[in-house]
């Protein structure tokens, strides 16, 4: 399968991350609107606008799948992708609402989303789940961690500061948090470690690869797929930190 990912820039790499760990694709084409970027706190009208930009950008490989790694484009945009595309697309809010489904198995477990300013506004994963009956959903727009991640702040007094301002007054054991954002996994240890080995982390790479392997038979494994980057400015700084995020 010829598979495109769309992202507002590099954060979608932490999706490739996991669709390359699982090996499900013989190529990979990967597009970052690193010009544009950040799409979470734009509108819905530009995000829907950009969705369809990516989806004519994609017209030249003639893909068998699209997946949109971006959050804030999945909570907005997918219909209309879909409507301009000719090959299926998925979103990773959709998959991580039934990644955070098929774990929690009690219905009143607590649940928090973390992302964008425009992700959380949208509702998408509180509708998505109120819709699988969890009713205690609390929902955070925690768009500075964008910029750190961009900045390679993983850890440290900077982050900490960060979880002080966002988290204070939020119940500090939710059962799941879910990383609505392609940028929050690089984050990860240090937000299980403010939570505790007790809160479940969903991760959108993980919860898109389960989503697939649901809904695709995947018969053959590809240990060495083609992979090409692109991205609408500076597309070397995306290939540089894709080689070192994804250990090229
Ligand atoms: N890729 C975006 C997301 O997952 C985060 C970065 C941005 O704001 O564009 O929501």
């Amino acid at each position: 399968m010829k598979l495109g990912v769309f992202d507002s820039g590099i954060g979608g790499l932490t999706v490739v991350k996991s669709l390359l760990e699982h090996q499900l694709f013989e190529e990979i084409i990967y597009y970052g609107d690193t010009a544009r970027v950040p799409y979470g706190t734009k509108d819905k009208n530009t995000i829907i606008r950009y969705g369809i930009e990516a989806v004519e950008f994609f017209k030249n490989f003639e893909l068998d799948l699209i997946i949109v790694a971006c959050n804030t484009v999945s909570a907005y945009a997918l219909d209309e992708m879909r409507e301009a595309s000719t090959c299926p697309i998925v979103g990773v809010v959709e998959a991580g609402v039934l990644a955070c489904a098929n774990f929690l198995h009690d219905k009143s477990s607590n649940i928090l989303v973390l992302g964008t300013k425009a992700t959380i506004t949208s509702k998408s994963y509180t509708i998505g789940l109120k819709d699988k009956g969890f009713n205690y959903v609390e929902a955070k727009a925690t768009g500075l961690f964008v910029p750190l991640v961009e900045e390679e702040i993983f850890k440290g007094p900077i982050l900490d500061e960060v979880f002080q301002h966002y988290f204070k007054g939020i119940n500090k054991t939710p059962d799941a948090v879910i990383l609505g954002c392609t940028h929050f996994p690089l984050i990860e240890q240090a937000l299980q470690a403010y939570f505790g080995s007790a809160t479940k982390l969903i991760h959108s790479g993980d919860a898109i690869v389960e989503d697939l392997e649901n809904k695709f038979n995947f018969s053959t494994q590809y240990k060495n797929p083609k992979l090409k980057f692109f991205a609408s400015e500076n597309p070397d700084a995306l290939k540089f930190i894709a080689r070192k995020w994804l250990s090229l």
